[in-house]
């Protein structure tokens, strides 16, 4: 039974609550919606609907909406679990208040491979729009430095150069500290969302309705592939529920953000991804990791497609200090619980940071973008955080069993049908993954499964 030990809700919310945790409450549903936009937006919508354009053709914009389903879903189940646990932490902190310790661990290894790969995936992404930006002023890297071995069918690459020397610089930002993050974060999102409505604007005009026409080329085959793969571009909205205690009204706001975020988003992914495939027949996004900008140069508009490069690139970086910090948190909160080594959760003395952990979790990962393709990062990503939703959907479900009368300050509506609902599509797009995704992801599992039987089990706190 030890293995579904939980640690007490009632304690959590009352040392959440009680101010101790030095946290002030200052966010309201508006910069929830824009936290999670800002957590959103990146390498899915400007790097991978390339890809996705490949596999499902024009019908790009039915996987959008059917991942935006998926995560649409979950997202209800996100909510109710925020708004009842309101807790910093994620849903690895949620898990082990209600499904127990050896779920949590589960989660929270997930969340692990999930966060950190995503900083490698948003690194390769911000590489290619990187090296679109630098080719408009005349300049090349080595072909050598360009990219991982293995990324661009029949070129020789070796190392992605660019994308790992942003996440050697933004490994030093969050080791020292980021000061004043909140206020550049809003700046950036605006820059972000500026650009994204800027292509839609000037795109719309470029659109040759013919390039739609055969508008599934590949069948509902390719846009469930393409679902699978695009899903990546919209995790990102549980990073709202990590700010819990600095929400003025959680129970409230934090449902707004998360769902808020998501709607925002999924309508400028559906506008994109039209627009895309509108202007530039799908075949041509073969080899090409700047997708959006290309269909501007495609139009002749070689300077808005400058500035899609620029604000692309400013709003990706958001993406990858999010993430990053999202997963230092993480590994900070299981050390914490004794679930990982304390020598993980030391805070430098004079950065007031987890500096050790941010170091090692930044070189690891900066080596896996300068090395891994970023199709092969985003599907273990997308299999990780899949299984994690399905595993909150799940939860919700439990909780309101074994605790019907907590109080919660969003229901998911619909219970049990949407959380099923939400697990049943969950798993459809992961067997849409790869054979390779999930034998990489069964890999990871099974690591994690053994760490926990041989350290962390015996190590937790809530058995000492
Ligand atoms: N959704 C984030 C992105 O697309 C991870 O970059």
């Amino acid at each position: 039974m030890s293995l579904f030990r939980t640690k007490n809700i009632e304690a959590m919310l009352a040392a959440s609550t009680d101010g101790s945790s030095g946290l002030k409450r200052a966010l309201g549903p508006i910069d929830l919606v824009l936290m999670g936009i800002g957590a959103i937006i990146g390498t899915g919508i400007f790097v991978l609907t390339g890809t996705g354009a490949l596999t499902a053709g024009p019908a790009l914009t039915l996987s959008f909406v059917i991942a935006a389903l998926a995560c649409g879903l979950a997202a209800l189940c996100y909510a109710e679990f925020a708004s009842t646990i309101p807790v910093s932490g994620s849903t690895y902190t949620y898990s082990y208040a209600t499904l127990g310790e050896l779920v949590a661990w589960i989660i929270g290894w997930d969340l692990m491979l999930e966060y950190g790969l995503a900083t490698s995936a948003v690194s390769v992404g911000w590489s290619g729009y990187f090296q679109s930006l630098l080719s408009g002023f005349g300049l090349h890297l080595p072909t050598l430095l360009t990219a991982a071995p293995g990324a661009v069918p029949g070129v020789e690459t070796l190392f992605n150069l660019p994308a790992f020397l942003i996440m050697m610089a933004i490994t030093a930002l969050l080791s020292v500290g980021v000061q004043g993050f909140a206020k550049l974060n809003n700046v950036m999102v605006a820059i972000k969302i500026g650009i994204v409505l800027l292509f839609i604007v000037v795109g719309v005009g470029y659109v040759k309705p013919v390039n739609w026409a055969p508008f599934m080329p590949f069948g509902f085959s390719g846009v469930f592939s393409a679902a699978a793969l695009v899903f990546f571009a919209f995790i990102g909205f549980d990073a709202v529920s990590s700010a819990a205690e600095e929400v003025r009204n959680p129970q409230r706001d934090l449902p707004i953000g998360i769902i808020g975020s998501l709607v925002v988003c999924t309508i400028l992914y559906v506008a994109v991804s039209a627009i895309m495939t509108g202007i530039v027949p799908y075949p041509k996004f073969a080899g090409i990791d700047h997708p959006v900008s290309l269909a501007l140069q495609y139009a002749g508009q070689n300077w808005v497609a400058g500035f899609i490069d620029v604000g692309a690139i400013l709003g990706m970086t958001t993406v990858i200090l999010v993430m990053a910090y999202g997963q230092s948190r993480v590994i900070f909160a299981m050390s914490r619980d004794g679930l990982l080594p304390a020598k993980l959760s030391e805070v430098h003395p004079r950065f007031a940071t987890p500096f050790v952990t941010t170091w090692i979790v930044g070189v690891i990962f900066a080596l896996i973008a300068a090395l891994v393709p970023l199709n092969i990062l985003a599907e273990l990503i997308n299999i990780g955080t899949l299984a994690a939703f399905s595993l909150i959907a799940i939860a919700v479900l439990v909780l309101r069993k074994t605790r019907p009368n907590l109080r919660r300050g969003f229901r998911c509506p619909g219970a049990p049908v949407t959380p099923l609902l939400a697990v049943a599509l969950c798993v459809f797009l992961m067997t849409h993954l790869q054979a390779v995704t999930w034998i990489a992801f069964t890999i990871w599992l099974v690591i994690g499964l053994a760490v926990y039987f041989a350290y962390s089990r015996r190590n937790s706190l809530l058995h000492r």
